[in-house]
């Protein structure tokens, strides 16, 4: 099968390798022209590594970097069998982009989008035939990340699912199915990672250097909140949290922060800029944290138990099976285990209790249980993962 990616930025140029390490003939497509000879660059410099770390053959990089066609005009697509956008986060250019290849391609073609925040539902609604298409969402880095989530809309047609899941698990991926709900499985359950943190830091419970060690060396996270959002970019994760946040009709569960949207105000939207939350120019330093073993646990306990909540109103609103709602936090950010995994071995009870304890306090929404939590705790049960 032949595929298309449009959009030769960070994600279209990560999913292009992938598909084309996996036997597929691959059509890449920018209407930019830098930005389509920086992606060939970055892919011929990419194998070039791959060949020095000895995982493929010279040769055979060479021969994967001649399946993949850069395109300045989308009629080179006529014959794919599925086409993923991967363009700038607006949902009148996805429209439009998905109009023009409508016309373009053969019936059977699929057409997927790997958007991160818009609806599928919205994206498709305008298509001639919208039950060919779904969201196929990759993580950054696309060739390194395993999880895609796998999003049908209210329209896409059952056998379009089962056939873009199939293909997609044989390129090496893990999948997981998602309803079409903001920020899917991982954007929506991972948010209190970072808002909670944000949150105990500006409530002065602890630095920010103290919390990254906590989450790290007690948490088991590969890297602290706020180190993590200084690599990802605030311009990035704060507006994926707004965004989360608007969707869900201001729920206070979704907040945002001020501190983070001044980090983004004042451009300081970290590693890339040099400043962050932390002062990445030559000669700053970082503070040490205070490795008290007592409020480090409480950083966890609290985070963590947002987190779990998060993770079982996934499960309750049916926005994915269980197994999959961890797979996905694993998978697709690397979490040290399965949200419902950690609930099961801390004890729902536990979590409960943390929670109506900070519901309590706080008196504030962000914290209150969820109802399967409460149920599942009144009927002593646990989740089952396997
Ligand atoms: N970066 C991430 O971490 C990440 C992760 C998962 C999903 N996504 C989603 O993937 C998509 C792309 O993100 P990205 O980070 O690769 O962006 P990017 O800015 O790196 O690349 C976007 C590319 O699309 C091109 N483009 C813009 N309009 C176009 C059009 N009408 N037709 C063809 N090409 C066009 C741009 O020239 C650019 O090269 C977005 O929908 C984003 O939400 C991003």
């Amino acid at each position: 099968m032949i595929i298309g990616i449009i959009g030769s930025g960070a994600m279209g140029t990560g999913i292009a390798q992938v598909a084309a390490q996996a036997g597929h003939e691959v059509f890449i497509y920018d209407t930019n022209d830098a930005a389509l000879t920086l992606s060939q660059h970055k892919l011929e410099a990419t194998f070039l590594k791959l060949v020095e770390k000895g995982k493929f053959t010279a040769d055979l990089a060479a021969e994967i970097l001649t399946r993949i066609k850069f395109e300045d005009n989308l009629r080179a697509f006529s014959n794919c069998g599925l086409v993923i956008e991967a363009i700038v986060e607006r949902l009148d250019a996805k429209r439009s982009v998905f109009g023009t290849l409508e016309e373009i391609v053969t019936s059977d073609c699929i057409l997927a989008t790997n958007t991160s925040s818009l609806s599928i539902a919205a994206i498709s609604a305008k298509l001639k035939n919208p039950e060919r298409m779904l969201g196929i969402h990759f993580f950054n880095p696309a060739p390194l990340m395993p999880l895609v989530e796998i999003i049908p809309s209210l329209q896409t047609a059952p056998e379009v699912t089962l056939t873009a899941e199939a293909l997609i698990k044989s390129w090496n991926k893990v999948t997981v199915l998602a309803k079409d709900t903001p920020g899917f499985i991982v954007n929506r359950v991972a948010r209190p990672f970072y808002s909670e943190a944000i949150k105990l830091y500006e409530e002065g419970l602890a630095d920010i250097a103290t919390i990254d060690w906590a989450m790290r060396e007690i948490g088991g996270f590969r890297m602290g909140p706020f180190e993590l959002t200084d690599l990802i970019g605030h311009d990035v994760n704060y507006v994926v949290t707004e965004t989360v946040w608007t969707q869900f009709y201001y729920d206070p569960r979704f907040k945002p922060s001020i501190t983070q949207k001044r980090l983004l105000e004042s451009g300081l939207l970290g590693r890339k800029t040099k400043r962050g939350f932390y002062d990445y120019r030559e000669g700053s330093s970082k503070a040490a944290p205070n490795t008290d073993q007592k409020l480090g646990q409480e950083i966890v306990d609290r985070v963590l138990a947002l987190l779990i909540n998060e993770a079982i109103d996934a499960v309750f609103m049916q926005i994915g099976t269980a197994k999959d709602i961890d797979l996905a936090m694993t998978k697709g950010v690397n979490y040290p285990k399965g949200l419902l995994q950690w609930a099961n071995e801390i004890g729902l009870e536990t979590v409960l209790n943390r929670l109506t304890e900070l519901h309590s306090f706080y008196g504030d929404d962000r914290y209150r249980p969820n109802p399967l939590l409460r149920r599942m705790v009144a009927e002593n049960q646990s989740f089952q993962l396997s």
